[in-house]
């Protein structure tokens, strides 16, 4: 059987970005893109959340934003539904996860096939979920660090595309460790989107080439 290949698309593309929270990978994208190093444009800020503090930030940056509240569907698939609809209104090309705090359906991730990713504070596939800091202070490992990696139905599994190494100090506490590795997700999630959009991302099974 031959191997399914993906090649991200060479475009000026449309990013909608999926928050539930601060937002602070969600305000370093749309940087590299006001500094010219990304030429693609946010099309969308999406939350799960109404007081997500990164959603006042994208309106006070003039973006687009959309709040759907899980609570008034009837389940998971309406919810998800309706955000398809947003997303296709706004011809969305790649969807970026920001600190976004639902689970997608596998049907969701299908739809979006290699155009949905995501930022995991850790060293995929080392501590996956969630407090993954302090799983890897706890656990006694030396370094830990961030992950871009695409999205799949089997969730912080999908290809990676960069990581960060960080090393984890004798000292640090789950705030420490988490500054320093953040500072590197706002790095390497910019970077990520760049070279998915000068089309240099080649996905054969789970290895992703930079071309
Ligand atoms: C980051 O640590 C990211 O890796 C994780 O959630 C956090 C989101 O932070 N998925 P922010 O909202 O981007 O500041």
């Amino acid at each position: 059987m031959t191997e399914e290949v993906f090649i991200s698309p060479r475009k000026k593309g449309k990013i909608a970005i999926f928050i539930s929270g601060r937002g602070s990978n969600f305000m370093a994208i749309h940087d590299a893109i006001l500094a010219g190093k990304i030429d693609s444009e946010i099309a969308l800020v999406f939350s799960n959340k109404e007081d997500a503090p990164g959603l006042k930030i994208a309106r006070e940056r003039n973006l687009g934003t959309l709040f759907l509240d899980p609570k008034v569907y009837s389940s998971r698939e309406e919810h998800e539904k309706e955000i398809i609809n947003e997303l296709r209104k706004r011809d969305v090309d790649l969807i970026c996860l920001a600190g976004y705090m639902r689970v997608l359906s596998s049907s969701f991730c299908n739809e979006f096939k290699n155009s949905i990713i995501n930022i995991h504070p850790a060293l995929l596939p080392s501590f996956p979920g969630l407090h993954v800091q302090k799983k890897a202070i706890d656990w006694g490992a030396r370094f830990s660090g961030a992950t871009v990696h695409f999205v799949t139905a089997d969730v912080d599994m999908g290809p990676i595309i960069i990581q960060a190494v960080v090393p984890v100090l004798q000292d640090d506490t789950e705030d420490t460790l988490s500054e320093r590795i953040l500072k590197e997700e706002h790095k390497i999630y910019p970077e990520a989107v760049k070279l998915y959009f000068e089309g240099r991302l080649e996905v054969k099974g789970r290895r992703v080439y930079i071309r």
